[in-house]
């Protein structure tokens, strides 16, 4: 049997996998037990699950994957509390049912406000109550950064923006620290980190806000990234700005596709994917593996976005509806891929 991923990096930081419920068993759960020792819900604890109509919380799912937590002893990632997207559309119609954003009279847009950011607290607080003995590091907010730049500051114009602004950032991370208490570690997450602009405007935003007294711990870094893209350089640049500010990192969504984009190979089936290309992985994976090492005592948490190439959300986004994408260091299979031994520097 391989060696375990994590053992290798037990000095530097936990090796993580986002999980479906489902897969805390068979072929899945063993690998999991095995390399991984840090674990997240791929989904089942965004808003659209865990809240699906007001007041009606379901923890069913998102239980299961504490309790797999608890009894193998791995650290916890919670994603997430707060974000623009799997959130269901109750959060932002007013008592009537109509869209909060449609409101022209500003009293009633106050008077909106007000609602959002209740409810904000109310799905907040009862989440965190709930786990904040069990949860590591909590994604408070997700993706507030716009991918162009809409506004000046870069800021992200969902319905969360729209109708309260930044405060609902601020709300959020208070929040989430008077429930979850000192210790808890809170996190803006986002993709696309790396390179300016949209690494400046997260920058901006953050130093902002922890100047001005806002409890925010580090920054998560999504990592959905490309063999070659972005260059490490932008990587460390990145991670080493944001320790500057005082703040932790954490590596929160990692894959590295085959396809670049546009998708540039038309790859059917695992097999079909060139040698050579998996090298080229390996490379990558390498490097920054060498620059996450490098870096360890700024990223506390390296995790990656599903455990093998199996199940990976990146089949749902390849411009070729059937084409397979592979951006895991384990096969199909779950056999070791030449990024496995890149990682474990056995090449
Ligand atoms: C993705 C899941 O992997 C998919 O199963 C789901 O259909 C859509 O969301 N950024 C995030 C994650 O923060 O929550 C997203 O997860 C991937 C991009």
């Amino acid at each position: 049997d391989a060696d375990p991923l994590k053992n290798r990096y037990s000095d530097s930081f936990p090796i993580g996998a986002a999980v479906e419920p489902e897969q805390l068993e068979g072929t899945h759960g063993d690998i999991l037990k095995r390399h991984y020792n840090s674990i997240v819900a791929e989904n089942v604890m965004k808003a659209e699950n865990i809240q699906p109509e007001e007041g009606e919380f379901n923890f069913e799912e998102a239980d299961k994957i504490v309790k797999f937590a608890n009894e193998n002893e791995m650290n916890l990632r919670f994603h997430n509390l707060i974000w623009h997207s799997q959130i269901p559309e109750w959060f932002f119609q007013d008592e009537e049912g109509n869209p909060m954003v449609d409101e022209t009279d500003s009293e009633k847009r106050e008077e909106n406000k007000k609602l959002l950011l209740e409810r904000l607290e109310t799905h907040i607080k009862t989440i965190v109550e709930r786990y904040k003995d069990d949860v590591d590091s909590w994604d408070v907010v997700n993706e507030v950064i716009a991918d162009d730049a809409s506004n000046d500051r870069g800021l992200r114009e969902s319905k969360w923006y729209q109708i309260t602004g930044t405060d609902y950032i601020r709300t959020a991370f208070e929040t989430a620290r008077q429930a979850a208490g000192e210790d808890a570690m809170l996190y803006i997450n986002d993709y696309n980190t790396e390179e300016a602009p949209k690494r400046t405007y997260l920058y901006d935003l953050v130093k902002d806000m922890v100047e001005d007294g806002v409890p925010i711990d580090g920054v998560g870094h999504q990592s959905h990234i490309q063999i070659g893209w972005p260059s490490l350089e932008d990587t460390a640049k990145s991670i080493n700005m944001f320790a500057d500010l005082g703040l932790d990192n954490q590596i929160t969504e990692l894959d590295v596709s085959v396809y670049g984009y546009p998708p540039s190979g038309e790859w059917h089936s695992f097999d079909d994917i060139p040698e050579s290309t998996l090298e080229n992985q390996a490379d990558h994976y390498d490097d920054l593996f060498d620059l996450y090492e490098e870096l360890d005592n700024k990223i506390s948490n390296v995790t990656f976005w599903g455990i093998a190439d199996d199940h990976t959300w990146l089949d749902d986004r390849t411009e070729d509806p059937n084409g397979k994408d592979a951006p895991f260091v384990f096969d199909p299979d779950f056999n070791v891929k030449p990024a496995y031994w890149s990682i474990m520097d056995e090449t």
